[in-house]
């Protein structure tokens, strides 16, 4: 390909661009778990299972969850090996658990058809569950130093105040990638992502920039307009549908709560329960309580947002004076078993609202 001259220039600048905020992050760049220390090799495994977690998630929800996870699994052939319901345990609390389904098919594929070894490439890694565009680029950058071009939600606010981008995302993705490929420097790609995401996340925030603190000021379009939380436009979305429901939370006179476990299939598949009605969008859909027992409801209802909808559940709580066999299809579990339980956050929290 031909470059122009102007394109040569252009080029140019980004490598300046990138050169200082390389200077940045080798002054500024957050300690975090999964991060290699400059000069220490990087583990592949690490920086996937980082990414994984952090998909949907912050860094500081994530931490103690890689810590556990890393003791529990400590390499790819170990978590391949973990017991499904195990590993749903430890992942409970962290959301959206389609993501630790594909963790483990993940790990099992690494182990089985790469010989623990994760491919190398942005296409490579695509092609195994759980990772989309975002994260093989991640992997591929950070784990690989391939020159990939990472794009996450950080980054999205950096770039689009660097060059003023007022195209709304997700169609402003187009020109954020143009902005950015040319910045991307051969030799230090993994490090050049973590920078704008450390940017992001400590001086280009959201709210409040600190552009006087920023390595890209001078070059920095929305900075010099002294607009910058005017960027990234974003499209209004419209609310959420709210759908309601029924749970019962049922103590024994040992303690033991009542549980089930959630059909193979859908929202939450295979996951505990506490008995319920399920929900719909027009009230909480007639409940029959698994138990007979004397019901009080709680003031007001647990409230817990899924990415698609609202939920809000009716708690009807009762505490029963003898210790009754489990109706079919459920199990009696002691509170001090509950973390071994895969419980969603949901449950967790229509539990502990309870008790
Ligand atoms: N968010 C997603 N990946 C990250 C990383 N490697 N460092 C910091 N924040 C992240
Ligand atoms: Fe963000 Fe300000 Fe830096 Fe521009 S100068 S990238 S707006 S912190």
């Amino acid at each position: 390909m031909v470059e122009t001259s102007r394109t040569k220039a252009n080029r140019k600048l980004a490598h300046l661009q990138s050169v200082a905020l390389l200077a940045w992050y080798d002054r500024h760049r957050r300690a975090l778990p999964w991060r290699a220390l400059p000069g220490e090799g990087v583990d592949p495994y690490r920086v996937w299972l980082s990414e994984i977690m952090l998909q949907q998630t912050t860094v500081e929800s994530v931490k103690p969850y890689f810590a556990k996870f890393l003791t529990a699994w400590p390499d790819v052939a170990a978590l391949a090996a973990a017991e499904d319901q195990a590993l749903l345990a430890a992942w409970a609390g962290l959301g959206y658990y389609a993501r630790a389904r594909n963790l483990m098919a993940c790990a099992r594929v690494v182990t089985r058809d790469h010989g623990g070894k994760f491919p190398e490439t942005e296409e490579g890694l695509r092609a195994l569950p759980g990772i989309g565009t975002y994260t093989a680029a991640a992997i591929a950058a950070i784990a690989f130093d391939a020159p990939a071009v990472v794009i996450d939600g950080n980054i999205e606010r950096v770039i689009t105040r660097l060059a003023a981008i007022s195209t709304p995302l997700p169609a402003a993705k187009v020109e954020i990638r143009a902005v950015l490929e040319p910045m991307v420097p051969q030799d230090r790609p993994g490090d050049f992502a973590q920078a704008l995401m450390d940017l992001g996340s400590g001086v280009c925030t959201p709210r409040s920039p600190n552009c006087l603190l920023c390595p890209l000021q001078s070059a920095c379009r929305a900075a010099k307009a002294g607009n910058a939380t005017d960027y990234p436009v974003k499209i209004r979305k419209k609310g959420k549908p709210v759908k309601f429901g029924t749970a019962h939370v049922i103590f024994d006179a040992s303690g033991r709560i009542l549980l089930g476990t959630r059909p193979e299939k859908g929202l939450l598949a295979r996951m505990a329960e506490v008995p319920n009605s399920g929900w719909t969008e027009n009230g909480a859909p007639a409940s029959s309580p698994p138990i007979k027992a004397a019901w009080t409801t709680l003031n007001a209802p647990v409230i817990h947002v899924f990415t698609h909808f609202e939920l809000r559940m009716s708690v009807q709580v009762a505490r029963l004076p003898t210790d009754p066999p489990a109706p079919e299809g459920l199990r009696w579990v002691p509170l001090q078993q509950l973390d071994s339980e895969p419980l969603p956050t949901l449950f967790r929290k229509i539990i502990d609202a309870a008790d």
